[in-house]
């Protein structure tokens, strides 16, 4: 292919050269052009986006200020504990209500509040959340290595920063602090801190946010104790919930929709881009599987990619049922991808007996072929009974399907497993994963193991 130079621009795009004719458009690529009749907006469609409206959680954020309330009277301030799955607005909420706190404490001569927050999803012990904060509250130059410090030690710097700090109080914000685990000192000894005479001149108050039950329910009892002095539960929204921020959050995203709210709260929704069903369909998808607004804005935003990819005029139900398809493989993707090395040689097992089409299959025929592909990249070779727990598990996470095979009075009774999601999205997960990628190592990427 002869690619032209750029100065002739009178042949719209097609020049001679060479005597051989040939389009500037490159191939097999698509120009790349503004759109678009559906999106006026489509950032606030994005994760990061911060709407200025928080719909729907009006109890929520009541009890939220009325705990901070102390605060703002020169008080102590309360431990917080907030907790639910993820997309209901636990972020949001806190970085409105600091917001507004942050704004309200300027007009108060006696009261001076300084805030650090810190997200913890990367942060897997009390220690790192510690050096994290130590760093939060220090300049640039000041910066310490997030390991290396005895425990005790990384405590005592944290305290010194919080005592030194030129304000009346500190809250410190921990986002997913589910992250930490069983190793939940720091949500004993932050809360404590005055209690305990660490830090003196400063009022520490601790916000812990957590996505997950599980964590809270496995506090210890005298983090329990500490940090709990006020506990606010975020539910999943329902369909109606959803319904209302998906139309708010629609009438910025898309051309020629507007929305208007209610006396009750609730909003309608006038549009020429989304037809009547799209928004409660989005709704009712995300209220079935988790109640999370997260999920159901991605799924609008997936659709009106689907109808503008399309050049459509509009989003229609069918979008959205497409869309859900393409988030929930998005989403089995992840989750494999997450999987440790030795569910992987597991599933690779299968994928070799869906290969030979000898599925559903024994558990002793998996594990032979486990046992081969775990020697060839050189993993530990774990025993049957081990594996056999590995394919329980993933079957409770849904990747696989069990079956119980009866061979009469005399055969006794096995399970056969099969998978319960597409094959070739296992294998494309488990090819894009660099340990494994010897297994992978035949023409086109055939599944290579000797023997079979
Ligand atoms: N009540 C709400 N009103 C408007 N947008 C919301 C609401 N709740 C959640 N969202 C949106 O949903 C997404 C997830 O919210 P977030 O606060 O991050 O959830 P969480 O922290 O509970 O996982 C964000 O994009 C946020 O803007
Ligand atoms: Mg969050």
């Amino acid at each position: 292919m002869v690619y032209t130079d750029e100065t002739d621009e009178t042949h719209e795009g097609v020049v001679l050269s060479n005597a051989v004719v040939t389009s500037r458009v490159i191939m097999g690529l698509e120009r790349f052009k503004p759109d678009s009749t559906i999106f006026a907006d489509e950032a606030v469609l994005r994760d990061g986006y911060r709407p200025d409206q928080l719909i729907e959680r009006d109890n929520e954020l009541k009890q939220y200020q009325s705990a901070l309330k102390p605060v703002i009277n020169g008080a102590p301030p309360k431990n917080l504990f907030l907790y639910g799955q993820t997309g209901v607005g636990k972020t949001l909420s806190s970085r409105m209500i600091i917001e507004r706190l942050d704004e309200d404490q300027q007009n108060l001569d006696d009261v001076d509040v300084h805030f650090a927050e810190l997200n913890c999803k990367s942060l897997n012990s009390s220690y790192q959340v510690a050096a994290n904060l130590i760093n939060e509250f220090r300049e640039p130059e000041e910066q310490i290595k997030p390991t290396g410090y005895p425990s005790g030690m990384i405590y005592t710097m944290l305290f010194e920063e919080l005592e030194k700090l030129d304000a009346t109080h500190c809250l410190v914000v921990l986002d997913e602090i589910d992250a930490i685990g069983n190793d939940d000192d720091i949500l004993y000894k932050l809360p404590r801190a005055n209690d305990n005479g660490n830090v003196r001149d400063t009022s520490v108050g601790v916000i812990g946010i957590s996505n997950d039950f599980t964590f809270r329910d496995n506090l210890s009892a005298r983090v329990k104790d500490s940090l709990c002095d006020e506990e606010i539960h975020f539910p999943p929204y329902d369909a109606n919930e959803l319904g209302n921020i998906l139309k708010q959050r629609a009438s910025e995203a898309f051309h020629d929709t507007t929305a208007s709210q209610l006396d009750n709260g609730a909003f309608e929704l006038s549009s020429d881009i989304l037809e009547d069903d799209v928004i409660p369909l989005c709704a009712a998808f995300a209220a079935q599987d988790s109640g999370s607004a997260r999920q159901a804005l991605k799924l609008l935003y997936k659709a009106g990619d689907m109808a503008r990819d399309e050049e459509s005029d509009c989003i229609t139900e069918e979008h959205v049922r497409r869309a859900d398809e393409a988030v929930e493989r998005d989403k089995v993707r992840e989750e494999l991808g997450r999987l440790p090395t030795q569910s992987k040689l597991t599933l690779y097992g299968l994928l070799l007996l869906e290969q030979e089409s000898a599925l559903p299959a024994k558990r002793n025929r998996i594990y032979e072929r486990y046992v081969l592909a775990a020697k060839r990249i050189d993993a530990d070779v774990r025993t049957d009974r081990t594996i056999h727990n590995r394919l329980s598990q993933l079957t409770l996470k849904g990747f696989l399907d069990v079956r119980e095979q009866n061979k009469g009075p005399k055969g006794g009774s096995y399970y056969e497993y099969e998978f319960s999601i597409r094959a070739d999205i296992v294998r494309d997960v488990l090819q894009g994963d660099s340990r494994l990628q010897e297994l992978f190592d035949g023409i086109d990427g055939d599944m290579t193991l000797d023997k079979f």
